[in-house]
């Protein structure tokens, strides 16, 4: 068997129409997998989806707002009646604002809780039982749930205070999903990306003055990370090859959190 054939397994990636998201598409794709991936920007989703086409895969975008419950039931729902079946949900969609703690409107916190932490609840929930139905009773082509966390599910920082709490949160409701579903063969992860070169970040060093020479000095490959980096732990954790990892939390990150 090769642990890393995804031929034939239907895999949704929230905001994967960009940055880490389309990194980890783009191994699956090449792994074989059909990728159906969702986020708000419909010229970002058509320009991923003509890229994973080039690599041969079947894939389309489905527009969506992960802070819209109803909408992340209709993604799940549109995936499996299209495609006949859910193997892999990469929830990834993710955002940030950065302020001091004592300068956030509870609208705020909720908004990056929200996109963040309860989006990946939602979508979970939702695919659920599709994912039992692949599953349940067999040792091996079960459903996978990858999550995307952050160095700020380890660490803090003054002006991550909504974001580091939403990504602490996603390792904690990996490992209870794990725990309940495991039954059901379904295997729940979280990545742990470093400091990676995305949209997202570039905010973060407009923001955020040093930033990029602290992220330089600090991490002990000495560079940023690129969101092509994200499709070989894609591919396993979507794959066979993780049939008997669950719960973990595993960084992606140059040795950033192993740094002391
Ligand atoms: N880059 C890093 O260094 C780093 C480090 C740790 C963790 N992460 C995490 O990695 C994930 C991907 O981020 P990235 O760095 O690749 O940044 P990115 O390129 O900005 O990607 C974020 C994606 O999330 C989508 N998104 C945001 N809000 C959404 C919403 N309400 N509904 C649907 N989609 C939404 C965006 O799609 P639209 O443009 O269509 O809205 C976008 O494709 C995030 O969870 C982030 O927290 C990144």
């Amino acid at each position: 068997m090769n642990n890393f054939d995804l031929e034939g397994r239907v895999a949704i990636i929230t905001g994967g129409n960009g940055g880490i998201g389309l990194g980890m598409a783009e191994g699956m794709a090449r792994a074989g997998a059909t990728i159906v991936i969702a986020g708000r920007n419909a010229n970002k989703g058509t320009k991923a989806v003509s890229t994973l086409e080039t690599l041969g895969a079947t894939a389309s975008f489905i527009t969506l707002d992960v802070t819209d419950e109803a909408a992340c039931h209709q993604l799940i729902d549109d995936t499996v009646s299209t495609h006949g079946r859910l193997d892999v949900l990469v929830n990834n969609a993710g955002t940030n604002i950065r302020k001091e703690p004592e300068e956030y409107t509870v609208a705020e916190w909720r908004f990056v809780l929200d996109t963040n932490l309860t989006s990946a609840f939602v979508c979970s929930q939702a695919a659920y039982a599709a994912m039992k139905k692949l599953g349940g009773g067999k040792t091996s082509g079960g459903g996978k749930i990858i999550n995307i966390g952050s160095m700020f599910s380890l660490f803090g920082a003054s002006f991550s205070t909504a974001y580091a709490a939403s990504k602490g949160g996603m390792v904690q409701m990996t490992k209870a999903m794990a725990c309940a579903w495991a039954k059901d063969n379904i295997q729940v992860n979280t990545v742990l990306p470093g400091w990676i070169d995305t949209e997202l970040t570039r905010g973060a060093r407009q923001d955020v003055e040093g930033l990029h020479e602290r992220i330089e000095a600090r991490t002990p490959a000495g560079r940023w990370g690129r969101p092509d980096e994200f499709a070989g732990i894609a591919v396993f954790l979507a794959g066979s090859g993780s049939d008997f990892v669950t719960g973990a939390v595993i960084p992606v990150d140059g040795g950033f959190a192993a740094q002391g």
